[in-house]
């Protein structure tokens, strides 16, 4: 993976180095057995600060598929820093653990661990970025069409950590993403100018816009929760503002789109409906099987 000691984001990776886990993805899908006993003897710790279900599932199982071992810690109720400094945190779970993998309110949390972890760092989501899942998400499109290069995906919603990740990984891909935001929830400006910067060099197109009406003619569309957690907003006070930006089956045939994408938890009725997340236009599950995959190869690639 380039060398990566950690994984925070996507922004550093090369196309190259993504096909690559894409491939060994496909590898460990197709024969597990083969990789039964890779992490044999190590440990990774799993962290928490934000409530979880396909993170904490795929780690847990697929660190047993791969032969190591997980080791769940919530803090929830126990922010991380507070007990004790970052640095003691981080260089003590080195210490013990092989790798350290967490779902953080701040980046900056992260950034604090792996800067005194001896140890690879995967960021499972936090406020700017969420970059395992824009892997599978980009292994589930690789898997369904040619050349995800040529591919032109609208992200419709909440223009935060999905989204970026979204936008950063299709620009190191070479392909088009627009975020359609309100713009009160545009994406953050420095992320946009980095993805605009590595599209530069890839022949990928990175956009943003607050009218529906400026995608035409995408094949993918893509949305996530309009509250995400954490996020001290009541439904009444962002529907207003989120409801043009449904992703329903007028949406979907105005677009012209052959897939949709979701990373869950959805909410059925707000940002997607039944009748197009229940559809043979959804990939939603696909991409949530292979959030293990990708994850495992990204742990196969920083450790065995
Ligand atoms: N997509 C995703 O990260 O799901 P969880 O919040 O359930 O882990
Ligand atoms: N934007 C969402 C993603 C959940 C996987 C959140 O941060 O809650």
């Amino acid at each position: 993976m380039n060398n990566l000691q950690h994984l925070l984001d996507t922004a550093d990776m090369t196309a190259e180095s993504i096909f690559a886990l894409f491939e060994l993805a496909n590898n460990l899908k197709a024969d597990p057995e083969k990789f039964s006993n890779v992490l044999a003897g190590k440990s990774i710790v799993t962290l928490y600060e934000k409530p979880s279900l396909r993170t904490r599932v795929t780690f847990d199982i697929g660190i047993n598929k791969l032969g190591g071992h997980a080791v769940y810690l919530d803090h929830k109720d126990d922010p991380i820093g507070q007990r004790e400094a970052i640095q003691d945190y981080a260089k003590n779970l080195s210490q013990w653990a092989d790798c350290i993998v967490g779902r953080v309110f701040f980046h900056e949390t992260l950034e604090e661990i792996a800067k005194y972890s001896s140890v690879p760092v995967i960021n499972s989501l936090c406020d700017r970025y969420h970059p395992c899942q824009a892997l599978a998400d980009f292994l589930t499109l690789y898997e369904h069409h040619d050349d995800v290069s040529k591919l032109k995906i609208a992200y419709l919603g909440d223009g935060n950590n999905v989204c970026h990740s979204l936008m950063l990984t299709g620009a190191v891909l070479g392909a088009t993403v627009t975020a359609v935001t309100p713009i009160s929830h545009s994406p953050n400006a420095i992320i946009v100018k980095q993805a605009q910067d590595i599209a530069a060099n890839t022949g990928a197109t990175i956009q943003i816009t607050s009218n529906i009406n400026d995608v035409e003619g995408y094949d993918v569309i893509y949305t996530d929760t309009w509250i995400s957690m954490g996020a001290q907003k009541s439904l009444e006070h962002v529907l207003p503002s989120f409801l043009p930006y449904q992703v329903n089956k007028t949406l979907m045939k105005q677009v012209g789109a052959q897939h949709v994408l979701h990373c869950q938890p959805a909410h059925r009725g707000q940002e997607i409906t039944s009748d197009v997340m229940d559809s043979d236009q959804s990939l939603i599950l696909p991409q949530a099987e292979n959030r293990m995959h990708i994850q495992n190869a990204i742990l196969v690639s920083l450790l065995a």
